[in-house]
Parts: C-alpha cells; structure tokens; sequence
C-alpha cells in the first residue's frame, strides 16, 4: 500500500487566510472597514480559552478586527442573553460567536435562538440550519465546512462514496451528514451517521470510502475498523496528559493514527488538520457577514 496523502489542515488553511487576507486588503485600500469578529467566552475552560485565542489571533493574521467579550461561569442565562442582545444590536459587530459548551445552568439552546441568524458565524441558529438543510446561502458550521474544504482542497472527489460518520453533535456529525448527502462536490455521499446506541459499528466502519471520527474519543478507531484505501478524517482533539509537555497535556484524535494510517488512501493529523480549518471557516463566514451587511 502505497504511503497515505496527509491531508494538512494547517498549510490550507494557511492558504485561505492568504486569500482572505488579500481581499481584506484590497477592499481597505478602497477605504472599507475591515470585518469585525466577536466571542464570547464563559468561564475559563482550557479548551475552551484555547479554541477562542486562536480564533481572535486567525481575525488578526487576516487583518480582521475583532472582540473578546469574557463572562464569569457565574453569570446568569438573562445575563448572557443580554450579551447576545447586545452583539445583535452592535452596528459594529458583523458577526459573533458564543464558545460551547456553556455551564450548565444556561440552556444552549435558548442562547443560540437568541443569535440574529444574519450573524450567526457558527451556523448553529435554526435559520441557518434550515437554509442549509434546504441548499439555500447560509452560514455553514465552521468544522463540517472546513472538512468540506479540506477534502476539496485536495482533489478528493466523493462523489457515490460511502461516508460513515460517528458521532451525531449539531456542531460536527449531524450537519456534516447533510452536507456530504447533498448533491455537489464534495457531497453525492451515502452517508451512515454512527452514534452512541448504533449496534454493529465496527462493520458500519469497515464499508466507510470516508470515515469521518467525530465522537471526542482518544485512538477509539483502530486499523481493524477501518477499509484499506479509506480517507479517514479525525475531528477529536481530546487533552490527554502528558507530563513531559510544558503544557501538561498532549491532543489526541480519535483516530488511532499510528496504525490507521498505513492503510489509509488520505487522512488527516491531529493537530494539524481538521482544527486550522475549523477557523478558517469561521473567518471565511465573517467575510460573508460583512459583505452581507
Ligand atoms: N465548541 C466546539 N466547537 C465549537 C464551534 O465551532 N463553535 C462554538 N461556538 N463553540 C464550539
């Protein structure tokens, strides 16, 4: 078997903000303001903290403004959706994101049908779910769009593949299910979304062209699930310890890549893969609010 492609979220992401960068430029040169991007963090979880900053440092590469509104893990769900009202209403602000997850005793939910659709840079609100769902121009998830890109980035085309995608969140699985079974390129998929209760999900895996790992579980796929010739995409990013790293912790994927690998067609590293991505879809639907407004 020949040495898999690696799909190098990192040097295409780096060529998308190239590209935004470019057009921000050119459109400053012509005296425009530049996109300004705002999030919102509650409390002050280590992923969490981390995803935002290289959130607010993507804006800046790119030449984006942006807005970094920090919340106590104390604060109430009004208060919070005070703080949406007032994004919704910022003239200033194009779009804006609320960090997930949120502590417990707010409701999900209720904040992201607080969001004005039209600046709802995650894709999460219904409106823009549903636009998707439809094929009507909308903001798409940034994970599930970025992979999207990332694959067409690279040539693959998936066009009558099988596509087994585990894990069904709102963020990454589900939509990412609808836009590979949607006609277009990549899309044109059968897809088999895996999940917690699904019975057989080592033979789901094994008849996968494209097994997407979205599930938050370290190594959890194995060489034994996974068809030789397959394009394996890791979503995981799980902080597992590790003492030697200054950081205390090391990000594993959900892929057990070492093993995987060697059978694979094309698959993606943790890091280094499907996470630059993620942010440079969140830039690129920054831009469309922006140009929407
Ligand atoms: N938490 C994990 N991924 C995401 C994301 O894409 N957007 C938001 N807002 N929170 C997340």
């Amino acid at each position: 078997m020949p040495s898999p492609l690696l799909l190098d979220g990192k040097q295409i992401a780096a060529q998308i903000r190239k590209e935004l960068k470019a057009a921000n430029a050119l459109r400053i040169s012509i005296g425009q303001r530049p996109p300004l991007l705002a999030a919102v963090l509650v409390g002050n979880d280590g992923g969490s903290e981390s995803y935002v900053a290289h959130k607010i440092k993507a804006c800046a590469d790119v030449g984006f403004e942006s807005r970094l509104l920090r919340c106590s893990s104390a604060i109430s769900q009004s208060e919070l959706l005070s703080v949406v009202h007032g994004l919704n209403q910022d003239e200033q602000v194009d779009g804006f994101i609320v960090q997930l997850p949120l502590p417990e005793h707010i409701d999900e939910q209720v904040i992201n049908l607080a969001i004005d659709p039209s600046k709802d840079v995650d894709g999460f609100h219904p409106v823009n779910i549903g636009r998707m769902a439809l094929g009507l121009p909308s903001y798409l998830p940034a994970t599930p769009a970025g992979i999207c890109e990332l694959l067409r980035r690279n040539g693959i085309t998936t066009s009558g593949m099988h596509a087994v995608i585990l894990g069904r969140s709102h963020i990454v699985g589900s939509p990412l299910a609808q836009l590979l079974a949607r006609p277009g390129e990549p899309g044109n998929c059968t897809v088999t979304l895996c999940h917690s209760k699904t019975v057989g999900l080592r033979d789901h895996c094994l008849r996968a062209d494209l097994l997407v790992a979205a599930l938050g579980k370290p190594g959890f796929v194995k060489a034994d699930m996974v068809k030789p010739g397959a394009i394996v995409v890791d979503v995981g990013t799980t902080r597992v310890a590790d003492p030697s790293r200054p950081s205390g912790f090391v990000l594993r994927g959900d892929v057990a890549f070492d093993e995987v690998a060697p059978l694979c067609k094309a698959i993606t590293p943790v890091p280094g893969g499907v996470g630059p991505m993620t942010i440079a879809s969140l830039l690129t639907n920054t831009c469309q609010a922006f140009l929407h407004r």
